[in-house]
């Protein structure tokens, strides 16, 4: 299962590569396979571990470990949420995240994540829309132009047919930034003044902005009915984007609750509130979208296994393309109990 067959040799995926990969590939291309490498480990939810994330939570943000494993390999990510550090020139999300054999312990990647993860939470939030979202929906309106929104934007395009963007920031110069990075994409473009105005006739709202309060970006008297919304910024608790009352109106779909209901929009609602899990509409055992009129709503939160998917999936292009360099990362001793005796013989040739 490692690249190389040197167990003590780990492929490590840096920025520059991870780059290098996607463009290779094509960002649409990379998002459409990681639905489908999602949507195939949703089908087979029930053979995961699963676990809330692990959150270390501090006035200005979060630092989340999130592990999970089919029992064949284990995966992880680290990842923070940092909504002030793009006034200090840092992103609000930065992520990396390891593959292991479960046979043995040993990781067989190691990977750069902040690309990924924009990767994965766009081809996720487009793998739910698929099943939710209106028929025939072709406009979306984009609400926080940040880091993620090209990304949401061009996972939309691929694999929903989305050809419109309605585009809203508080900021200008990300709105501006989306449109200057998404010309010449197909995608046709309106730069918007308000979030009410982003709304004209999108059937698909996705909400992505960063604020560690409970925002209000979207009202109840905003959202008609028959739409689907995508509800990405709200991720921790005491951070959402919609106000309860749109939540009160919405056939909730979530990934698992017991993580969604500590961090997601849900956090605003009775604990026993009905939410239907994604894993069970993409098996055909519960009901995604019903009827026109119905509002769907889509509380992501990012869970591990979306992770494990992208990990999985970065490790199966390692083995015909070449953006990885090995790492010297497990101590590989000649004998596997003389440990200290390694560091010995070392220290002997150094001297
Ligand atoms: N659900 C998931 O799986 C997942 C994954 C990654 C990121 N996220 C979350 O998505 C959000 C966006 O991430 P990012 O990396 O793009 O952050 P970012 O800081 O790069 O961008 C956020 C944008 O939202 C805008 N904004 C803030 N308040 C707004 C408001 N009231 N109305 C309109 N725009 C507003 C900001 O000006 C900024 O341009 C974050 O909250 C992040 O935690 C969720």
């Amino acid at each position: 299962m490692t690249q190389s067959g040197d167990f003590n040799i780990v492929p490590f995926v840096s920025v520059d590569n991870m780059m290098k990969l996607v463009l290779h590939l094509g960002p649409e291309r990379v998002m459409t396979d990681l639905a489908d490498y999602i949507e195939a480990d949703f089908r087979r939810w029930e053979s995961f571990d699963k676990t809330p994330r692990v959150a270390s939570h501090s006035d200005v943000g979060v630092i989340e470990l999130m592990p999970t494993s089919d029992g064949e390999m284990y995966g992880f990510k680290y990842v923070n949420g940092h909504p002030k550090n793009t006034r200090e020139g840092l992103q609000t999300v930065t992520a990396f995240g390891l593959l292991a054999e479960v046979d043995t312990g040993y990781p067989i990647l190691l990977t750069e994540m902040t690309i990924l993860t924009a990767l994965r939470t766009a081809a996720m939030s487009a793998l739910a829309a698929k099943h939710l979202a209106p028929r025939g929906a072709t406009t979306m309106a984009m609400i926080g132009n940040g880091a993620q929104a090209e990304f949401q934007a061009l996972a939309f395009k691929a694999i929903c047919g989305v050809t419109h963007l309605r585009l809203y920031d508080v900021d200008s110069v990300a709105t501006r930034k989306c449109e200057t990075n998404l010309a010449g994409s197909g995608l046709n473009l309106t730069a918007c003044a308000n979030a009410e105005e982003a709304m004209e006739g999108a059937e698909i709202i996705t909400t992505c902005t960063a604020d560690k309060q409970l925002a209000t970006i979207l009202t109840d008297n905003m959202v008609g009915s028959g739409v689907h919304i995508n509800a990405v910024g709200g991720d921790c608790p005491g951070k959402t984007e919609l106000h309860r009352d749109i939540l009160l109106r919405s056939s909730i779909f979530v990934e698992y609750p017991p993580q969604t209901r500590i961090e997601g929009e849900i956090q605003q609602l009775d604990r026993n509130h009905p939410v239907t899990e994604l894993w069970q509409v993409i098996t055909g055992r519960a009901m995604g979208r019903t009827d026109a009129r119905q509002i769907t709503l889509f509380d992501s939160v990012g869970f591990a296994i979306e992770d494990f998917s992208a990990l999985r999936y970065i490790h199966d292009q390692l083995q015909v393309l070449p953006y990885s360099e090995p790492l010297d990362m497990i101590a590989d001793p000649d004998d596997p109990r003389d440990l200290y005796g390694m560091l010995l013989r070392a220290k002997a040739k150094a001297a």
